[in-house]
């Protein structure tokens, strides 16, 4: 049975900050070169937030953006569902500091974490509301500044990253339009190979957590590549299945974007040719929580979606986390 969802996604919007950085300006922080890294990764340039702003930054603009393509008073915003693993602070959240800055006088909102999938699992939570006729328009946002955990000694890691942010307006849908179907799970067991220990309640900041680089994500990148080939392509045909559907269905896969490489293996697996597979990487690197909205919004811009395309959603990320959304797209 599907989980359909009477939700829709009514406008997308993204922000990415001005600055940029190279692969060239990595090669001067550590040793690394160009080539590798758009071999091995597919990545060109990815955008740095400057000091002094953040997440719920990068959130706000977005998020403005968004209010001023859909016509939105954003008064009328009941919910506010923002994924991120990384919030200005820990407390308050982050959808309370964009809710203040955009003037959601009647929204609630609150944030979640769920690493690279944060964007599809938010989606589904905020459109439950929509779906029970209980909120009618729901602000679901994907922000992470990723440069602000990084280890820029450990070339393994920090090449893969960028900053970045983009927010969808969930409304009530008609009957076959916006969400479609999901399926989300997790594999606890993929802790180990993708995480930031330090600043937690388990090892709360201190000299020798900094020390010891722990305020920073810590990768297995193989061991990641592997698991998320395996299950983007394994969460894409379960839905399609599912739905009675088939690749030639799709108008658009829309994968998470942590690595070229893992983008075309998942393609190759589901028999998918590039005009059907939204890959953006070279010019963003991982924006985690960001993906997956940039992602939307650079398709809407290219025209490479309409009003009753089918647009699949994958994600995996640090958990692990597994994420799909079947969208008929639905302006
Ligand atoms: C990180 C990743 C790009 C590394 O690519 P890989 O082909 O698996 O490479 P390996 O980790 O096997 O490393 C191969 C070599 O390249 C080196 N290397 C790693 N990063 C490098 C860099 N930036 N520049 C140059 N060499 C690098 C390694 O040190 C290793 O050298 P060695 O063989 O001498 O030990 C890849 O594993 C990956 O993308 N993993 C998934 C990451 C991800 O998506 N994370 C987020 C998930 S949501």
């Amino acid at each position: 049975m599907s989980h359909r969802i009477a939700a829709k996604i009514t406008g997308v919007a993204g922000y990415v900050p001005p600055k940029v950085m190279t692969n060239a300006d990595l090669e001067k922080m550590v040793a690394t070169s160009d080539e590798w890294i758009r071999t091995r990764t597919g990545i060109r340039e990815r955008h740095v937030a400057e000091k002094g702003t953040a997440t719920s930054h990068m959130a706000t603009e977005a998020t403005k953006a968004l209010l001023a393509q859909t016509k939105t008073d954003p008064a009328e915003i009941d919910l506010i569902v923002l994924a991120t693993v990384t919030p200005d602070m820990f407390f308050p959240a982050t959808a309370c500091l964009v809710q203040e800055r955009i003037g959601a006088k009647k929204a609630w909102g609150f944030d979640l974490s769920a690493a690279c999938s944060g964007f599809a699992y938010a989606l589904t939570v905020g459109a439950q509301f929509v779906g029970a006729g209980t909120h009618r328009k729901v602000l679901v946002i994907g922000s992470d500044t990723m440069t602000s955990v990084l280890d820029y000694t450990d070339r393994a890691t920090c090449v893969l990253f960028g900053d970045g942010a983009g927010a969808v307006l969930l409304e009530a849908a008609g009957s076959n339009e916006g969400i479609l179907d999901f399926a989300h799970d997790v594999d606890g067991s993929g802790g180990a190979f993708l995480y930031m220990p330090g600043g937690g309640s388990l090892h709360p900041s201190s000299q020798e957590t900094l020390q010891k680089r722990m305020h920073y994500v810590h990768q297995e990148g193989s061991q990641v590549f592997k698991y998320a080939v395996r299950r983007m392509s394994e969460m894409a045909s379960h839905l399609l299945n599912k739905n009675g559907l088939t690749k030639d269905d799709l108008k658009l896969l829309v994968p998470h974007q942590a690595n070229l490489r893992i983008i075309r293996a998942t393609q190759e697996r589901l028999g998918l040719d590039d005009s059907k597979v939204l890959a953006n990487i070279d010019g963003y690197g991982n924006t985690t929580a960001g993906t997956i909205p940039l992602g939307l919004r650079d398709a809407v811009e290219q025209g490479r979606v309409h009003k009753g395309d089918l647009v699949l959603i994958v994600t995996v990320g640090a958990g692990y986390t597994t994420g799909g959304v079947l969208l008929r797209w639905a302006y």
